[in-house]
């Protein structure tokens, strides 16, 4: 996948090579992006903003922010080429701004430790789900059923801490060796096959009976029951789902050839991801409506409908188990991408080598995330700071777990705010003629981006935080 001759014409090179194609590139972007972000985060947290107005929200913010701050971060990334922290501070100095640019990148490796320490647990789950599926438990079963077998899981604290801890296991494992290449071969089929499986759901939910009411949630907006706090909230999703605001897309475009198209790229990125989160939208709101659960339902939303409509349907079981393995795979090739800040930090700040600072690092995640397995079980009433729907009334009614503390921090705050910084150094620090170097010249595409990058996406999030925070 990397290999060490970038053609550069005398630019810098990165330490540990470059990809070896384009394609290479867009695998592990992608590879990157899709993620539970998309399965289940996106209708998650679709079904608690109310749906419709919150989609056409964040496909806005992924058109109009995400698209020129992911562009900001490769473009940074090709040219400083190394890791996002000694990236922003190389540039910062060689921009003539100052080299506390650095920052931006310390905010990004806390941002994805936190991130995974989360992730981590759900990421459990779908491991769990796997077994489970294969048992059979899912065929016939009723929605009581379904949403009895999540609760016994996610209350046990010993069964959610095992799996984060085999999750865990598996990231350190493949972050220790070095061995992404294998992984990203899984991409390559990983990214269709689920695609493939998808449509299988999609005429599963087509059939469903409420097709046109999960779809009318999905795309009828209801502005009236659109809060700050939901536009917040699309906002965040759009950063989380396009592993952007970081530094993992950046650390990526470091090892990017010269020649490599950054808009086509990015381009290629955004659709896949939104085609995915789109499509798990249309699998699981019919579903939703179908079986008379509540779109509101929080984090086991996923783990509630998709195994009723597996369970409903001929050679249920084997699609099951591989939907759910597929996915502990998508949800690996994500991990790689929020730990890899921190780890390629260690190794070149402290001298450690790849596999101690897998392990230290994977370590430190591992504990922080025991916070988020014990938010569903021993400390599910320790509540505070976030409000949150408990009920899917679409009232927040109550202080969030840790867990739900976690994740709006990173995704809502952390993120907008590493974005908000990267496309202001990319759109006002950087110099006119460097950005146009890596965009390929100031052609059309060039100025569309540098509108975006220094008026409306800063702007934006700007805007969406202050008002978020204020009401
Ligand atoms: N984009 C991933 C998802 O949608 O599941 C989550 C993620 C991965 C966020 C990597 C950030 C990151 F650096």
């Amino acid at each position: 996948m990397l290999s060490k001759q970038g053609s550069d014409g005398g630019k810098r090179t990165s330490l540990h090579g470059h990809w070896s194609s384009r394609m290479a590139f867009i695998l592990a972007v992608t590879g990157s992006a899709v993620g539970l972000g998309n399965i289940w985060k996106f209708p998650y947290i679709a079904g608690q903003n109310g749906g419709g107005a919150f989609v056409l929200v964040y496909l806005l913010c992924v058109v109009l922010i995400g698209m020129p701050v992911m562009m900001s971060e490769i473009l940074i990334g090709r040219r400083g080429r190394r890791n996002p922290i000694a990236t922003m501070e190389l540039l910062g100095k060689e921009e003539g701004s100052s080299g506390n640019w650095k920052w931006v990148g310390g905010i990004g490796v806390v941002a994805g430790i936190f991130i995974l320490s989360y992730y981590s647990v759900v990421a459990g789950w779908v491991l769990a789900y796997v077994p489970k599926s294969m048992s059979g438990v899912f065929a016939g079963a009723t929605s009581e059923q379904v949403s009895a077998i999540f609760e016994n899981f996610t209350g046990s604290w010993w069964q959610v801490g095992l799996a984060h801890t085999v999750f865990m296991g598996l990231t350190i494992f493949v972050v220790a060796r070095g061995v992404e290449r294998g992984l990203e071969q899984a991409v390559r089929f990983m990214v269709p096959a689920l695609l493939f499986l998808m449509l299988v759901l999609l005429g599963y939910s087509i059939n469903s009976g409420s097709f046109g009411e999960g779809v009318e949630f999905l795309f009828t907006p209801k502005w009236e029951d659109l809060t700050w706090g939901s536009v917040l909230a699309a906002l965040g999703q759009a950063f989380f789902t396009l592993s952007i605001g970081m530094g993992a897309v950046m650390a990526y475009g470091a090892y990017l050839p010269e020649e490599t198209s950054i808009t086509g790229a990015s381009g290629a990125v955004v659709i896949a991801d939104t085609i995915i989160a789109i499509l798990a939208g249309l699998v699981i709101f019919p579903l939703v409506f179908a079986n008379g659960l509540s779109p509101g339902e929080g984090a086991g939303l996923v783990f509630e409908t998709l195994p009723l409509a597996f369970g409903g349907m001929a050679g249920g079981v084997v699609f099951s188990s591989v939907f759910f393995v597929l996915l502990a795979f998508a949800a690996w090739t994500s991990a790689l991408g929020l730990v890899e800040p921190a780890v390629a930090w260690l190794v070149e700040h402290h001298n450690r080598t790849r596999a101690q600072a897998a392990v230290m690092i994977g370590g430190l995640i591992w504990f922080v995330g025991l916070g988020s397995v014990l938010s569903f079980n021993v400390l599910s009433e320790l509540r505070f700071l976030v409000r949150v729907d408990t009920d899917g009334d679409g009232v927040k009614d109550a202080y969030g777990t840790i867990f739900n503390n976690v994740d709006f921090l990173t995704s809502n705050i952390m993120l907008p705010l590493g974005g908000l910084l990267i496309t202001v150094f990319a759109g006002w620090v950087m110099c006119r003629n460097s950005t146009a170097d890596e965009l390929g010249g100031a052609g059309t595409t060039y100025r569309i981006w540098r509108v975006l990058a220094r008026f409306l996406a800063p702007l934006g999030i700007l805007i969406v935080l202050i008002n978020a925070v204020m009401s």
